[in-house]
Parts: structure tokens; C-alpha cells; sequence
């Protein structure tokens, strides 16, 4: 097999491309890393009563999330134990069962098979019994209204997954008591493109913005200056392969859609208050120009909100599913002004993802190439090596956004993945927030 410490030397910061178009080994991520790891799935507000349901993957596997009568949120395949039919089509809604098209089988919003078509026929099957013959389920834990499943009965708690990135998740899911929750409607959309791709962009890539976003930048930011990245006062952290690279210059005309001006009042309004509940670097954080992944395959922009997943279709195909985050505090009138900006700057006719979906597909497509894909890529860039953080962050952290720091650790931890027989190997930084 594959040795993925021989692909990946996240010391010297040097890729082989090979992992971004190869067959084989996108089926060994499907196995090592998405039937592993915790996968987002749902925001709480997505699926509020009895009935609620929507649609996503976890790696190439369908799956439904679902609130049953209990009040549980339950994620199951969805395929259908009988022949394997999608037994949802809907990408959401609400429902009181879920009948399979082809049959009709019924299934609850538990996953239990309620009851099918000519039931006569299995009551005298040898072994038969309904309670066998259930939609398969996955592990379920939430974290301050963002839903995760995992089907690795092996895999730890959500809480050791995420470990202390929480702490920094916490300067957007905790800033006060109301929480958030997610605006209606999901954005989907397809991109013929690598998943690591988009991963690797959001856990730390603010390089990109410089040049890549640069038109877009100075034409809707100009009384901000344009984007402005700097290594002063702005770092670099990473737990677990979950990354978030951060300024906290005073910053958030550059950040919440494109310097929209209510917003901006909104966030600056909202500083002081954050500030005394979590203290001022997290207040900071919050509408800074920055970005952030969880490891494998869900991204996040602060200050924007917009929250997104890559789902893998193939070595070099990748559906992103997305969404717009509000605090539920905020009035209708600022949540309406954050779907604007958010469809304005990242969706599929957004300023920003259109610059960068273009790149991403050139990438994959050029590492493919026969020669090419002998050559290695540069991850090395590391200008502010053996400065000491001055701040009281956990994780591993470094001083400057411009920096490969969290993309080497992203792909330190995919390379740890790849080469696990089980959990076991894999290691989990101890939490000390
Ligand atoms: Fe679902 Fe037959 S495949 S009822
Ligand atoms: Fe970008």
C-alpha cells in the first residue's frame, strides 16, 4: 500500500501531487478519512420539529438528517436495505415518513421500518424480522447548534475530535446566550475540482486573496483600502488538521460581505459585549479578515459567515453545499443584508468563488498530466519562523496569516489518516481550554 509519510513531508513542506487526481487513493480517503472522521452535516436550526428533514453526504455515502418525535436528531444512509434505492429525493423538507419510491417501504424519521406494501408476503419469511431492515444510522453529536455524524463506531467523542478548536469556534457559535443559527435554503453546486483543493484554501490559504481576489477586492472594498494582509498582529492556528488563520487588527471593513456598512456597524456594535464574554482576542476574531476548516472537508469564513462543505465525487469532482450563518439576535433586516452579501461575494455567481473555483479546476486538472504529475508542490512558505506568539491561544500556532503553516499541519494530519490502521494511530492533542 501507499505510504503517505513518502507523499507528504509536512516538515519540508513538499506535496506529491499525486494525491490530488489519483483513483486509488481517492478510494482510500473514502475509507481512511470520510468513514472516519466527523463530518458537519446540519445546523440545528435546519431541522427545528418533528418532521424536519434534509439531504447531504458523507463522503459519496447519501445520507438524511432527520428530527424524529423524540426530539432526536437522527443521520442515516439514505438507500433503502431492500434494493438500495435513494429513499429520499428531496434536498429538504418535511415529513412525516420516508416511503421508498420503488416498493414502498416505510421508514421512520428514527430509520426504523415502520411497515411495507403486501406485508403478508414477509410474514412467514424464515428470519424476517422489520427491526433488522432499518435505514443504517450513524453516530450523532452536536456542537453549540452545528450537527456532526460519524459511522465509525471507533471514532472518539466529537468534543476530543474537535478539541480545542472549539475555543475558537466558540468567537463565532458562543457570543451570546440566543446562539445562531443557519438562513434558509442550502447553495448547491458543482466544481470539477479536487476536494483538498478548497480544504487546503480555507484552513489557511489568505495568500490567494492578494492576487487571486484582488479585482474583486478593490472594486467593492476601496474606502477600506482594498483586502488588507499583513503578518503584523495576525497568526496562525491549527488543532487536530482544523485550521484558522486570523488578523486582529482593527479590520472589519475588510471582512463581513464586502465592507457592507450596516454590517459593519452591526459587528462593531456587538465588539464590547463579545470582548467582556470571551475576552478581546476572540472578540477580534470575529470579524476579521479570516478563514477556517474543520478537518476533513467543512470550511468557514468569520466576518462573512458563510459556512460551506466539499463533498468528494470522485478524485477530481467536488459538490459544495453552503450556507449563511446570523447570529439569531440580529434583526431581519441585517440577516437579509448577510444572504445578500453572502450571495454577492460566495455563491456559485459570487465575485470571490468565481475567481477561485477557476483556479481550482485549472490545478486539478494540470496535476494530472503525465509529467507534470512528477513534480512536487511548494508548500514552504514559512516567513515568520520562530517568533514567539505573544498571546495565550491554544493549538499550534504561528505568527503571520501570509504563511503555509496550517495548510503542512492539514496535510500532516491527512498523511496520519491515510497510513492509520485504526483510531488507534491516530493522535489527538491533548485540550487544555
Ligand atoms: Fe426500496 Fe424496494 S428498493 S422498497
Ligand atoms: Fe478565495
Amino acid at each position: 500500500s501507499i505510504n503517505f509519510k513518502s507523499l507528504i513531508d509536512h516538515e519540508k513542506g513538499i506535496v506529491d501531487r499525486r494525491i490530488f487526481w489519483d483513483k486509488e487513493i481517492y478510494q482510500q480517503e473514502l475509507k481512511q478519512i470520510f468513514a472516519r472522521c466527523w463530518h458537519f452535516v446540519a445546523h440545528e436550526s435546519q431541522v427545528k420539529t418533528f418532521g424536519d428533514f434534509i439531504t447531504t453526504y458523507i463522503g459519496e455515502d447519501a445520507v438524511i438528517v432527520a428530527r424524529a418525535k423524540d426530539g432526536s436528531i437522527n443521520v442515516m444512509l439514505n438507500s433503502c436495505p431492500h434494493r438500495g434505492n435513494k429513499v429520499c429525493f428531496a434536498g429538504e423538507g418535511k415529513i412525516r415518513s420516508f416511503v421508498c419510491n420503488y416498493h414502498g417501504w416505510a421508514f421512520g424519521l428514527d430509520g426504523k421500518l415502520n411497515g411495507m406494501p403486501n406485508n403478508e408476503l414477509y410474514d412467514d419469511t424464515e428470519g424476517f424480522k422489520k427491526e433488522d431492515w432499518g435505514l443504517h444510522k450513524a453516530r450523532v453529536e452536536s456542537y453549540k447548534g452545528l450537527v456532526f455524524a460519524t459511522f465509525d463506531p471507533e471514532a472518539p467523542s466529537l468534543g476530543d475530535y474537535l478539541g480545542d478548536f472549539r475555543w475558537y469556534l466558540d468567537a463565532i457559535l458562543d457570543i451570546d446566550e440566543q446562539g445562531t443559527e443557519f438562513l434558509p435554503g442550502t447553495t448547491r453546486s458543482v466544481m470539477q475540482c479536487n476536494w483538498k483543493f478548497p480544504a487546503d484554501n480555507f484552513v489557511g490559504d489568505i495568500y490567494h486573496a492578494l492576487w487571486t481576489h484582488l479585482g474583486g477586492g478593490e472594486a467593492t472594498l476601496k474606502e477600506y483600502g482594498g483586502i488588507v494582509v499583513s503578518n503584523e498582529n495576525s497568526y496562525q492556528a491549527s488543532v487536530n488538521g482544523h485550521g484558522w488563520e486570523f488578523s486582529l487588527g482593527n479590520n472589519f471593513g475588510n471582512a463581513a460581505t464586502m465592507g457592507d456598512k450596516d454590517i459593519v456597524k452591526y459587528l462593531r456594535s456587538r465588539e464590547e459585549e463579545i470582548s467582556k464574554r470571551l475576552g478581546s482576542i476572540r472578540a477580534k476574531m470575529w470579524g476579521s479578515v479570516a478563514s477556517g476548516a474543520i478537518f476533513p472537508n467543512f470550511a468557514f469564513l468569520p466576518g462573512y459567515f458563510t459556512f460551506r462543505t466539499f463533498l468528494p465525487k470522485g478524485p477530481m469532482e467536488t459538490e459544495l453545499h453552503s450556507w449563511t450563518l446570523v447570529p439569531k439576535e440580529a434583526s431581519d433586516e441585517i440577516k437579509d443584508k448577510w444572504r445578500l452579501g453572502t450571495m454577492r461575494t460566495f455563491s456559485p455567481s459570487g465575485i470571490l468563488e468565481m475567481d477561485d473555483g477557476e483556479n481550482w479546476e485549472h490545478a486539478t486538472a494540470a496535476n494530472a498530466g503525465y509529467v507534470t504529475r512528477h513534480q512536487k508542490l511548494c508548500y514552504s512558505m514559512n516567513p515568520t519562523k520562530g517568533q514567539t506568539v505573544p498571546l495565550d491561544m491554544p493549538g499550534e500556532t504561528v505568527v503571520g496569516q501570509l504563511n503555509d503553516s496550517n495548510q503542512r499541519l492539514f496535510f500532516k494530519r491527512y498523511a496520519e489518516f491515510m497510513d492509520a490502521a485504526s483510531w488507534a494511530d491516530i493522535p489527538l492533542a491533548p485540550i487544555t481550554k
